[in-house]
């Protein structure tokens, strides 16, 4: 099995925060920094969430008055990396979990939020999500450019709804694909990005926080080079690199050569 090359691995910057808290802020300037950033040049910005409950913690700085009103929330445009296909207010819904938590609190045009509708079949939430997003290509591109995507990594190693151990049907060329992934016990119908419109990005934040990562971590940045094996080295921006903000104990393995 190769070494991560080192192309793959220089194309990852990570930076190790002291605390959850710390993670929070410096995920919320970075995300400040992108999105003002990007609605200058661009009239707008493309902003892909991630699932789980590490961004809960950014969710309260965002939403919180200070960094709020910084914001210009009506050029962002919010979709998800990846969600579940549960109703839209149902506890485990990547999507109602942000909006509670933060899109319900900031001024947001509710145009602008574009949630996967997890109400239909898995091949038709995919095809709608699709749909959606390519309205989003710019003039004279192929594929809609994010301005900004946050992932989150499972203790698995899995991010998005990319899952350890299977490349699934039309991963490598589609842009948004349907997947059924046991992982604890959250809802196993899906869909996600694929790395080929995660990888289109201009920035891409992973956000790892707690012991229980320290080894997806480990194995993701100073592993064995194996995509099929860790799906966050499917992550390889076009243009630029992630850039990963982990929580001190999720990077606890990584100085263990
Ligand atoms: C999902 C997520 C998933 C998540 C990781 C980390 O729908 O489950 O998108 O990729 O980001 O599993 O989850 P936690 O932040 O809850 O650890």
């Amino acid at each position: 099995m190769e070494t991560a090359p080192t192309k793959w691995r220089t194309a990852q910057e990570i930076k190790i925060l002291d605390t959850e808290d710390d993670l929070a802020k410096k995920a919320a300037d970075c995300f400040l920094e992108v999105v003002k950033r990007s609605a200058q040049e661009r009239g707008r910005a493309l902003v892909a969430l991630s699932g789980g409950s590490t961004p809960y913690p950014l969710y309260r700085q965002l939403s919180q008055s200070a960094l709020n009103r910084q914001l210009p929330w009506q050029k962002i445009h919010i979709f998800w990396g990846d969600e579940r296909l549960v109703p839209a207010n149902h506890e485990e819904s990547n999507s109602y979990q942000a909006m509670k938590r933060l899109l319900y609190l900031v001024p947001v045009p509710p145009g602008n939020i574009h949630r996967v509708n997890g109400e239909l079949s898995h091949a038709e939430a995919a095809s709608e999500y699709k749909s959606v997003i390519s309205r989003f290509v710019e003039p004279g591109r192929e594929i809609p450019e994010f301005d900004l995507i946050l992932l989150g990594v499972g203790e698995d190693g899995h991010t998005a709804s990319l899952f350890p151990g299977l490349y699934n049907p039309g991963e490598r060329e589609d842009l948004v694909i349907s997947v059924m992934s046991h992982y604890g016990n959250r809802p196993a119908a899906r869909v996600t990005f694929t790395p080929r419109l995660i990888n289109k990005a201009r920035n891409v934040y992973f956000l790892v926080s707690g012991g229980s990562k320290a080894r997806a971590v480990k194995n993701a940045l100073s592993g064995e080079y194996d995509p099929l094996r860790n799906p966050t080295q499917r992550i390889f921006l076009d243009n630029g690199k992630a850039v990963w903000l982990v929580e001190k104990s999720a990077a606890s393995l990584l100085g263990d050569g």
